[in-house]
C-alpha cells in the first residue's frame, strides 16, 4: 500500500543543457553577482551517505556526515525511486534523553538558509512512524512528524548568524527514533530577508509558492542561486492550495525578468504567473504552526503585453486588513515597466493556521489579477543559549578528557535537554547550577590541573573526586558566590587548602589527595604579624623605588620616541598640570604633555586671531602657527563659566592622554585672565562637512574615498568607547567634527570636553547636548546617554556618506524632514540606488552600498539595544571596502540601467507598501521592505 505513494521529489528542473546554459549565463551576466562564489559556500551534508559526492543535477558537492558526527547509524532505504542520493540513506540516532546535534560553521550576524530534510523511507513490519524535535541552537525549530514514509520533509530555516557556528539538534522522540536525510546551509546575500525583528527571531519557512509552475518540481538550485526551494503551485499535497477561482489561468513567458530588488527571487519563477481571468484570484493554504506573526512576500512582475488601451490594476481582499485592502496594485506601474519585479510585503502580519487570500480587479481595470510567487514565514523567537561563560569552562573540562564518551555529547549544555554530567537552572537564560559527579564513570580519569572555573557565578555543586587532578586548589573557589558543596577526593592535588575554603561555610570533601598540605590555624602572633608587616613595607618600598626608576627610564625612553604616531595606548601624564612652572619645562610637545601656552604666546601664534577657521561644538577656531613652525588649531572655550580652573585643568590632563591616529590631537592649552583656550594640531583638509555639502572648491570625494574616511573616524569613536578609562562619548559626532589631514586621513575632533560640561549642565538644564539631525531620539526622550548615541549620530553620517545630503532639509525630504526617515523608507523598499549622491552614480557597486545602507539603518535603529557597537561598524566599512576594491558589477548610470533599483512610484496608501506602525489599534499593519 504504502509503495503506492509516489516518492516526492524536491524536484530539479528537467533541464535540456541549452536552457541551463541561457539560464546559468543571464544569472551570470546580469541578476546575480558571483554565482560561483556563492557556491562554494553552500554546506550540503548527506547525512548516511558513505562518500563524498558530487550531485550530477545541480553540480552540487555532498560530504558524508561520518567524519562530523560519530552518533547514530545508517539506514539504507528501499526508496520506490531511489535515484536521488540524497535520500538512499538516512541517519536514524538513538531514542534516549540526549540530544544529537550537527555543528555548522558561519559568520556572526551573516543570514543564512538552513535546510534539513527527512525522508524516512521504508516502513518494516511492527516499525513506528517517527515523531522528534528539531532545534536550531536551543530554538526550538519544528517537531518531525512522519506520516508518509515516502515523502520528504523539507524544513527551512533564515537566520542572521548569531555567533560564529550554529548547532542543529535532533531530540526528544516520542514515537521511534530521531533521523535525518540531509543538513544544508546556504549563505544569503547583502541583505536578503532582513527584517526588523532579527537581533531576536528567525524566520522559519511556512511557505514559498511558485505560481503557474510549468510542472510539478519545486524549482531551486541552478535555477535559485541562493538554492531556496520553490514549491510548485501543481504540487497537490494534502490542504495545500485550494479554494481555486474560476478562471485561473496560467500564463508564461520566455522573457528575462529583471528581478534586482532585495530578494532575488529566480528569474524562471518570475516568468510563471496566474492570471484571474475572471477578475479575482483566490487561494486557500495551510500554513505549519501558525496562527503567529508572519513576514509575508508577493512578488509581481507584469509578463503580458499589455496594450496601451489596456490596464492591469486590481486589490487584495483577504486577509482582511483594514486600510490596505483598498489600496491599489498597478504592476507595471509600481515596478516602473513591464517583466520588472515587484516585491511589496509585510514586514508583521498575523496569520491564522488556514490562509485564505484572494485578490480582486478594480472595475477600471481591463485585466485581472496577477501573481507570480508568494514567500511566508513565521517569525520563531530566538531562545538564549546557556551563557557563553559555561561553554568555555565546560569546553576545558572537556578537554581534561577528551576520551570519554560523556565530554562527546554536543549542542547546548542546557537545552533542549541538558547534557547529562550538568543541572541546569530553568530559567529563559539557562545557568548551570551542578555539575554532577563524575565518579560514576569508569576507569574516569579527568587528568592535569582544575580549569578555570572562577566564571561560573551560578555553580552550586561540585563533584571532582575520583580524578586524577593535579595542581594547587585555586582559591578563587572558596569565593564563588553560590558554590555549596565541593568535592575533590581522591586526587593528586598539590600546595596548600586556601583557606577560604576552610571556613565551614560549604561541603568540602578533600580527603585522599596526599599532597595537599592544610595549614595550621594561624594563630594571632603579634610578633610575626609586627615582622612581617615590616618587612613587607620594606619590600613595598623598594618595589616602589623600582618602579619609580622603571617608570623614568620609560619616560625618557617615550620622549625619544616622539612623533611616533602608532602608538595608541594611553599614557601617564607624568607632570602635574596644576603646577604650571614644571609644566614649562617640559620639552615642547612631549608625548602625553599638554604644552602650556601663554595668552600673548597665542596671540603671536594666531596674529590676533586674525583668521578664524571654523566653529566648534564649543566656540570659535583660528589658525595659528607656532614658534617651531607646526600649524595649529587655536579653540577657544566661549562659555568659560562653565569650566571651573580645576575642572578644566582635570580635562586638559584627560584628552593630552588620549592618543590615536583618528583623534585630533591636542598640543596645549592656556587659561588665563578667565580665558579658556585649547590648542590642537592644524587639519590642512578641513571638514568632511564642507567636502560633502560644499560643493564650491573642495575635491570631490569619491566613493573609496568616503569608505576609508569613515573608517577612520568610526575608529576614532571606537577608540574613545573602549580604549580609554573612563570611556568617553562623543555626544556630537557630526560630519563638522570630523577632519581631514593634508593626506586626507580622518581625525575625530571636539571630543572629551562634553562630559565635564554635561556633569555642569545637568541641574541647569535638561537639555540634551548634541546637534539636531543626528541626535539620537532615545537619548534625546530620556537623557540616559550611552555609546550607542554615537553609534546613532554616526549611523547619520554614514547616511550623509552616501547620499551626499544633508541630515535635515525640509526640501531634500518634504514631510518627513529628515534624513534617517527618508532613507530608511527607501532602503527597506530595497532601493538603495535612488538614495546615493548623484556624482558617486556609475562608481559605486551595489554591494558596497548594501553593505553601509544596512549598517546605516541598523546604526540609526529607535532603539539602541538594536544598533551595532563601533567595533561592528567598522567590520561592516572595512567589509565594504573590500567589495569595492574586488572588481565587480558596478551600479550603472540611472540613464543607462533604469531598471536596475527602480525607484518606485508611491501610491499615497499604496497597498503593500506603506511603512511602520504608527496606526496600529489592535490590528497589526504590513510594512515595507
Ligand atoms: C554576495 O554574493 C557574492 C557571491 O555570490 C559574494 O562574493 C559577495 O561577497 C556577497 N556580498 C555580500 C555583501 O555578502
Ligand atoms: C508583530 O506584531 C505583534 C503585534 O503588534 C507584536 O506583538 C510582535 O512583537 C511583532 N513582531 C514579531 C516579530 O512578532
Ligand atoms: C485596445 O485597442 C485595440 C485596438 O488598438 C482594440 O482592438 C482593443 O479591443 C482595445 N482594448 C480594450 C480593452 O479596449
Ligand atoms: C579513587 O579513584 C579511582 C579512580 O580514579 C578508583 O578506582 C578508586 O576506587 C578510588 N578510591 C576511592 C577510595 O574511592
Ligand atoms: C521609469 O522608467 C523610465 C524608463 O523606462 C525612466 O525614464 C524613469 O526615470 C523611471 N522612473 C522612475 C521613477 O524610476
Amino acid at each position: 500500500m504504502l509503495n503506492k505513494h509516489k516518492f516526492k521529489r524536491i524536484g530539479f528542473p528537467s533541464f535540456s543543457s541549452m536552457r541551463l546554459l541561457s539560464h546559468l549565463l543571464v544569472l551570470f551576466l546580469q541578476l546575480v553577482p558571483c554565482v560561483v562564489c556563492q557556491v562554494k559556500e553552500f554546506v550540503s551534508i548527506d547525512c548516511g551517505a558513505t562518500s563524498t559526492y558530487t550531485d550530477p543535477r545541480t553540480g552540487l558537492a555532498w560530504v558524508s556526515d561520518t567524519g562530523i558526527t560519530r552518533h547514530g547509524k545508517v539506514v539504507e532505504i528501499e526508496s520506490p525511486n531511489g535515484d536521488i542520493q540524497q535520500y538512499r540513506r538516512r541517519r536514524d540516532f538513538p531514542a534516549d534523553t540526549k540530544k544529537y546535534c550537527y555543528t555548522l560553521n558561519t559568520h556572526e550576524r551573516r543570514r543564512y538558509l538552513v535546510r534539513a530534510t527527512f525522508l524516512y523511507g521504508n516502513l518494516e513490519n511492527g516499525d513506528t512512524y517517527p515523531k522528534f524535535q528539531l532545534y536550531l541552537d536551543a530554538t526550538m525549530w519544528s517537531t518531525i512528524t512522519v506520516l508518509d514514509a515516502s515523502r520528504v520533509y523539507v524544513k527551512e530555516m533564515i537566520i542572521r548568524a548569531p555567533s560564529s557556528s550554529i548547532d542543529v539538534c535532533l531530540c526528544c522522540a516520542s514515537t521511534g527514533s530521531p533521523f535525518i536525510s540531509t543538513l544544508e546551509l546556504r549563505p544569503l546575500n547583502l541583505s536578503m530577508y532582513a527584517t526588523d525583528y532579527e537581533d531576536s527571531f528567525f524566520l522559519k519557512v511556512a511557505a514559498r509558492v511558485n505560481f503557474g509552475a510549468p510542472s510539478k518540481d519545486a524549482i531551486r538550485y541552478p535555477d535559485d542561486p541562493y538554492d531556496r526551494i520553490w514549491d510548485s503551485d501543481l504540487d497537490k499535497r494534502q490542504n495545500y492550495l485550494v479554494g481555486v477561482a474560476p478562471g485561473t489561468e496560467r500564463i508564461s513567458t520566455p522573457k528575462n525578468i529583471d528581478i534586482r530588488t532585495r530578494e532575488y527571487p529566480p528569474v524562471k519563477v518570475m516568468q510563471t504567473a496566474v492570471v484571474g481571468t475572471k477578475g479575482s484570484l483566490s487561494y486557500r493554504l495551510n500554513l505549519e504552526g501558525f496562527p503567529a506573526n508572519a513576514r509575508a512576500y508577493a512578488y509581481f512582475a507584469e509578463i503580458e503585453d499589455l496594450d496601451r488601451n489596456e490596464t492591469r490594476k486590481f486589490k487584495m481582499q483577504q486577509p482582511h486588513v483594514p486600510d490596505y485592502n483598498n489600496a491599489v496594485v498597478n504592476i507595471v506601474e509600481n515596478a516602473n515597466g513591464s517583466f520588472t519585479l515587484y516585491e511589496p510585503s509585510y514586514m508583521n502580519m498575523s496569520l491564522d493556521f488556514v490562509l485564505s487570500f484572494s485578490f480582486v480587479k478594480t472595475p477600471d481595470s481591463t485585466h485581472g489579477p496577477l501573481l507570480n510567487a508568494i514567500e511566508i514565514s513565521k517569525y520563531v523567537h530566538i531562545i538564549p543559549k546557556t551563557d557563553n561563560q559555561y561553554a568555555t569552562v565546560l569546553d576545558a573540562l572537556r578537554s581534561l578528557s577528551l576520551e570519554l564518551d560523556w565530554t562527546r555529547e554536543e549542542g547546548d549544555p542546557c537545552i533542549p535537554a541538558h547534557w547529562e554530567w550538568v543541572t541546569c537552572s530553568s530559567n529563559t537564560a539557562p545557568k548551570i547550577t551542578k555539575m554532577t559527579s563524575i565518579r560514576w564513570l569508569d576507569g574516569n580519569s579527568l587528568t592535569g590541573p582544575i580549569p578555570d572555573l572562577s566564571n561560573l557565578i551560578s555553580l552550586t555543586i561540585l563533584h571532582l573526586e575520583n580524578n586524577r587532578l593535579t595542581g594547587p586548589i585555586p582559591s578563587y573557589l572558596g569565593n564563588l558566590p553560590s558554590l555549596r558543596e565541593l568535592y575533590i577526593q581522591n586526587n593528586s592535588l598539590s600546595g596548600e587548602i586556601p583557606p577560604t575554603l576552610l571556613t565551614g561555610k560549604m561541603v568540602f570533601n578533600y580527603d585522599w589527595n596526599p599532597d595537599l598540605i592544610l595549614r595550621k590555624q594561624h594563630k594571632q602572633n603579634f610578633k610575626l604579624i609586627l615582622g612581617t608587616s615590616v618587612g613587607a613595607f620594606v619590600i613595598f618600598v623598594v618595589l616602589l623605588l623600582g618602579s619609580l626608576l622603571q617608570l623614568r627610564n620609560l619616560r625618557r625612553k617615550t620622549s625619544q620616541e616622539k612623533n611616533s604616531e602608532k602608538r595608541d595606548s594611553l599614557r601617564i601624564i607624568a607632570k602635574p598640570l596644576n603646577a604650571y612652572s614644571t609644566v614649562r619645562g617640559g620639552s615642547l610637545m612631549d608625548e602625553g604633555v599638554a604644552y602650556y601656552f601663554t595668552l600673548s604666546e597665542l596671540e603671536e601664534a594666531t596674529e590676533k586671531y586674525s583668521k578664524q577657521i571654523g566653529k566648534g561644538s564649543f566656540g570659535p577656531v583660528y589658525y595659528g602657527k607656532i614658534k617651531d613652525g607646526k600649524e595649529v588649531a587655536v579653540k577657544i572655550l566661549a562659555d568659560a563659566s562653565i569650566h571651573g580652573t580645576h575642572q578644566f585643568v582635570n580635562e586638559v590632563a584627560l584628552l593630552s592622554r588620549i592618543h590615536h591616529r583618528n583623534l585630533v590631537p591636542l598640543i596645549g592649552y592656556c587659561e588665563q585672565a578667565n580665558q579658556r583656550i585649547l590648542v590642537y594640531e592644524y587639519m590642512h583638509n578641513g571638514t568632511l562637512w564642507d567636502h560633502i555639502h560644499d560643493s564650491g572648491n573642495q575635491k570631490h570625494l569619491d566613493w573609496l574615498s568616503r569608505l576609508s574616511i569613515a573608517e577612520d573616524a568610526a575608529k576614532g569613536l571606537e577608540y574613545l568607547h573602549t580604549g580609554c578609562n573612563p570611556s568617553i562619548i562623543h555626544r556630537d559626532v557630526k560630519t563638522s567634527n570630523i577632519l581631514l589631514n593634508i593626506n586626507m586621513k580622518a581625525k575625530v575632533s571636539d571630543f572629551g570636553l562634553s562630559r565635564q560640561a554635561d556633569e555642569d549642565l545637568t541641574h541647569v538644564s535638561s537639555a540634551a547636548r548634541g546637534t539636531v539631525g543626528y541626535l539620537d531620539p532615545e537619548y534625546y526622550a530620556n537623557q540616559q546617554l550611552t555609546e550607542k548615541s554615537d553609534v546613532y549620530s554616526f549611523g547619520v553620517v554614514l547616511l550623509e556618506l552616501i547620499s551626499g545630503r544633508k541630515p535635515i532639509s525640509i526640501e531634500d525630504y518634504g514631510s518627513e524632514w529628515n534624513i534617517v526617515h527618508w532613507a530608511r523608507s527607501l532602503i527597506r523598499k530595497g532601493n538603495v540606488a535612488s538614495i546615493v549622491d548623484p556624482s558617486l552614480v556609475g562608481n559605486v557597486k551595489i554591494e558596497s552600498l548594501w553593505r553601509i545602507a544596512e549598517v546605516a539603518i541598523l546604526s540609526v535603529e529607535p532603539h539602541r539595544v538594536s544598533r551595532p557597537k563601533m567595533q561592528e561598524v567598522i567590520l561592516a566599512i572595512q567589509d565594504a571596502i573590500k567589495i569595492e576594491k574586488g572588481s565587480r558589477g558596478y551600479l550603472e548610470n540611472s540613464s543607462g540601467s533604469s531598471t536596475m533599483q527602480p525607484s518606485r512610484k508611491t501610491l499615497l496608501s499604496n497597498f503593500l507598501d506603506i511603512e511602520s506602525s504608527d496606526l496600529s489599534k489592535g490590528y497589526v499593519l504590513p510594512t515595507a521592505r
